[in-house]
């Protein structure tokens, strides 16, 4: 018995090193719900607490984190701090109350995140990540005012570090101090002139501040940084829109911009749009009645610059087949599933033309607003329809007046808006009749009320 009890002792600390060698292994591999199994499983042999090292219940706590058991993920995180903390590791230690303070912050036990946070970056004073993460925790909880001061203290302690002085002007922007924040953009921009959030967020500041000029400058130096960067080139056109000779108006937006624009814009579209009462499924709804349409699935439709597919669920009823078509690729990815049968990526002008007889209906809502100039994307969506009669369905802005030779103008959002008479006599002339409009609020924007013209038109006899 003597000699066999220290065998049994050993086993059991190798039984132990090896089950930690696993966690860790699966860990590398995120296989995070496989080891929160493993340890349920483990838990029958007695409490996790007094089988499992302290590296074993750091990876568990972790990993109950991501599979958002975020309660059982901090009291683990908390008993192998407070183990480690006594067994005087202080590096493990620290990694430990980072991880539970990423814990605490996902469960929204903000002040919690914040007390731990508070304590790392205490103790820690030549480590930044610590200090923004706290910053960004306070930020998140709604504790401006603290992430300010802390934020400006921090661009202070580490005046090389982008990332702070990108924190700062977020902050600024969030407190609506539009003056403060264009000073952090600049800032920013001496570090880094590469930088593209800030050279946008530059010129976003200014524009709350009522500063055109600044604007203005702020999109030349972009520009001369960067002097193919579509986004500055449009907003710019749109800047000096009303000075800009006729010949050098831009007739629409380039892909480019419409790209780098969605692309980005497409994982928080929708619920962005939906904070804004984006009004065009239910107005999209009224044109298909006015029309005379009936939900009996017989149509092929096009959804001419689909996005991310707000339209599908209301179009869906009407088409024996329904295409959307659209030039961010990012837009379409999120379109995935709402009951389309091909979505397709590309310009819009491109597709329909390549595309003659082929739809009994064409729908682009909040789309030609990025088309000045709607000549050709009229003419090619009248070739693209079939039938005498067939309906094209489109929304557009209303804006300001808009005077001079065009018949549109582009405003300073990066949009376009079209003088009635201006799409009627278009419409028109390439083939359309039967022409109804309707204004509409289609809408928010910073809190007002963007008016939208619901156009309804059929392809003409001659057309
Ligand atoms: C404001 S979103 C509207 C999306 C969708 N129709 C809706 O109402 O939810 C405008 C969409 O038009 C697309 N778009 C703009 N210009 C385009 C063009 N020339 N060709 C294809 N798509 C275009 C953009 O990529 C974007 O997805």
């Amino acid at each position: 018995m003597a000699t066999r009890r220290p065998a049994r002792r050993r086993k059991r600390r190798h039984d132990s090193a090896d089950f930690e060698q696993e966690l860790i292994a699966l860990a590398r591999q995120g296989r995070f719900r496989d080891i929160v199994a493993a340890c349920d499983k483990q838990r029958r042999h007695g409490p996790l607490s007094v089988s499992l090292s302290v590296s074993a219940m750091h990876v568990h706590g972790v990993a109950l984190t991501q599979v958002e058991r975020f309660d059982s993920a901090v009291a683990t995180l908390q008993t192998a701090a407070e183990r480690s903390e006594a067994a005087k590791n202080a590096a493990q230690a620290l990694a430990i109350r980072n991880d539970l303070s990423k814990a605490l912050f996902a469960a929204k036990r903000y002040g919690e995140a914040v007390a731990v946070l508070t304590r790392l970056r205490d103790q820690n004073p030549d480590e930044v990540t610590f200090a923004r993460n706290l910053i960004l925790v306070q930020e998140e909880s709604g504790r401006l005012d603290a992430a300010l001061k802390d934020c400006q203290a921090a661009v202070e302690r580490w005046p090389d570090d982008v990332h702070l002085a990108f924190q700062l002007g977020e902050l600024r922007m969030a407190a609506e101090s539009w003056q403060e924040a264009v000073d952090a953009w600049l800032d920013v921009l001496k570090r880094d002139p590469d930088h593209q959030p800030a050279r946008r967020k530059l010129v976003a500041a200014y524009r709350r501040l009522g500063d055109q000029a600044g604007v203005t400058g702020a999109l030349r130096d972009w520009l001369q940084q960067d002097p193919g960067n579509p986004i500055a080139r449009h907003l710019l056109s749109a800047q000096e829109f009303d000075v800009l000779d006729v010949k050098a108006l831009p007739t629409r937006a380039s892909d480019g911009y419409v790209r780098d624009v969605f692309d980005r814009f497409a994982e928080t579209f929708d619920e962005q749009l939906q904070s804004l009462d984006y009004a065009a499924p239910r107005l999209l709804g009224s044109m298909m009645a006015e029309l005379g349409l009936s939900a009996d699935g017989n149509l092929s439709i096009l959804d001419a610059g689909c996005g991310t597919g707000l339209m599908g669920e209301r179009l869906r009823p009407f088409a024996s087949r329904l295409v959307g078509v659209d030039l961010s690729s990012g837009m379409l990815q999120r379109a995935g599933e709402r009951g389309y049968d091909a979505l397709v990526c590309a310009e819009l002008v491109s597709y329909l033309s390549a595309h003659p007889a082929e739809f009994e209906l064409i729908v682009s809502m909040d789309t030609l607003i990025y088309f000045g100039d709607l000549a050709a994307v009229f003419l090619a969506a009248n070739q693209a329809l079939r039938g005498k009669r067939a309906p094209l369905v489109f929304t557009l802005e209303k804006g300001g007046v808009v005077d001079g030779a065009t018949g549109y103008r582009l405003n300073p959002s990066g949009r376009y808006s079209h003088r009635v008479d201006y799409v009627r006599k278009t419409l028109e002339r390439c083939g359309f009749s039967e022409i109804g409009v309707k204004e509409s609020v289609l809408r928010k924007e910073a809190g007002e009320e963007v008016t939208g013209l619901c156009w309804t038109a059929r392809k003409g006899e001659e057309g």
